[in-house]
């Protein structure tokens, strides 16, 4: 028996944008299906069910506890299944130099409502708990680190450019002088500390005071963004001919990475836009599938909030 903290829950994490991602997936039978972001398999219900019997269904995270939802996938399943566990980056890294081959890639970034609603894992800003965030608990680097080791100036950089947070400054000073006295051990007194640096009237803003300068520290801990950076050109050497890749982000600089990815591997020429004649002779590698990101219903947002920010690109193999 699993201790109820690892029961997989049917409420625990909705598929966001999941009939969206099956039409541009438009997964057939026989086909190899890889997951670089399993979480509760949520998604991978959906797609292994469109294999229809026939097919594999790679499964990868680098956070363990997903394993129990695997296992309850994997029984229910009707297809060959494998776990995975590890970076995307790696795995895909690993997966394209062994010649491994694929029909439909999803990627659902981020944390998932698990992670998040987790106190322990040191997510979340609404409850008192260790400052942790690694999304693998085996990593090195944690949130607690980053806050106690990391310059004045770096911790504004992260707060600013991975959080929007207008007060970055402010709050990297804040904790820079409390960190002296005393290191950061709990979200709490993370919390606090952005609380006491902000102005009063901010406090009362948009959304939890805390909620950007989380969110960017999250992105820090778990280096998403360079994830994803290695990640989709080891994705685009799986995919075989005719193949799709789905990529859904929260965040305007993943989109921007994978728009510019989408891009640059439709035009495949690589020459300077001067030049009068193509000289690199590459050729388009992917064709686009959404002209602009998909974003989702107003029904989709009212019934889980979590897809508000949503955004989903995707393309095929040429
Ligand atoms: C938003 S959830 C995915 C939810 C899933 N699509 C579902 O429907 O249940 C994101 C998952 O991706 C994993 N993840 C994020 N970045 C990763 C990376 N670089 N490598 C492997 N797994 C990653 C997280 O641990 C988390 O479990």
């Amino acid at each position: 028996m699993l201790p109820s903290v690892l029961q997989p829950n049917a409420t625990d994490h909705v598929p966001v944008l999941a009939e969206e991602v099956r039409r541009l997936l438009d997964v057939q039978p026989g086909e190899t299906v890889v997951d670089a972001t399993f979480g509760a398999g949520g998604h991978a219900s959906l797609l292994a069910g469109d294999l229809r019997g026939s097919g594999k269904y790679v499964a990868v995270d680098r956070d363990p506890n997903v394993k129990p939802y695997f296992e309850s996938f994997r029984r229910r399943a009707a297809v060959q299944t494998r776990f995975l566990s590890g970076d995307f980056a790696d795995v895909f890294e690993r997966l394209a130099d062994n010649g491994v081959g694929a029909d439909a890639i999803v990627f659902d970034l981020g944390v998932s409502s698990m992670q998040l609603d987790r106190p322990e894992r040191g997510f979340s800003y609404a409850a008192d708990a260790p400052l942790d965030m690694r999304m693998d608990p085996s990593a090195d680097l944690s949130a607690r680190d980053l806050v106690n080791e990391a310059s004045e100036r770096e911790l504004a950089e992260i707060f600013r450019s991975f959080g929007e947070e207008r007060y970055a400054r402010q709050i990297a000073r804040a904790i820079s002088r409390q960190r002296r006295k005393q290191p950061f051990e709990r979200t709490g007194e993370l919390v606090d500390a952005i609380k006491g640096a902000i102005p009063a009237p901010a406090r009362f803003g948009e959304g939890h005071p805390a909620r950007r300068v989380f969110q960017a520290l999250r992105i820090a801990v778990n280096d998403e963004l360079g994830a994803l950076e290695a990640a989709l050109p080891a994705a685009l050497e799986m995919l075989r001919p005719g193949g799709r890749i789905a990529v859904i982000s929260f965040h305007s600089l993943e989109d921007r990475i994978v728009k510019r990815f989408f891009r640059r591997e439709e035009r495949g020429c690589t020459c300077p836009p001067d030049f009068p004649v193509c000289v690199c002779g590459r050729e388009p590698s992917l064709r686009l599938l959404t002209r602009k990101a998909v974003r989702p219903t107003a029904q989709e947002t009212a019934t889980n909030p979590r897809a508000s920010s949503a955004r989903l690109r995707a393309a095929a193999r040429t």
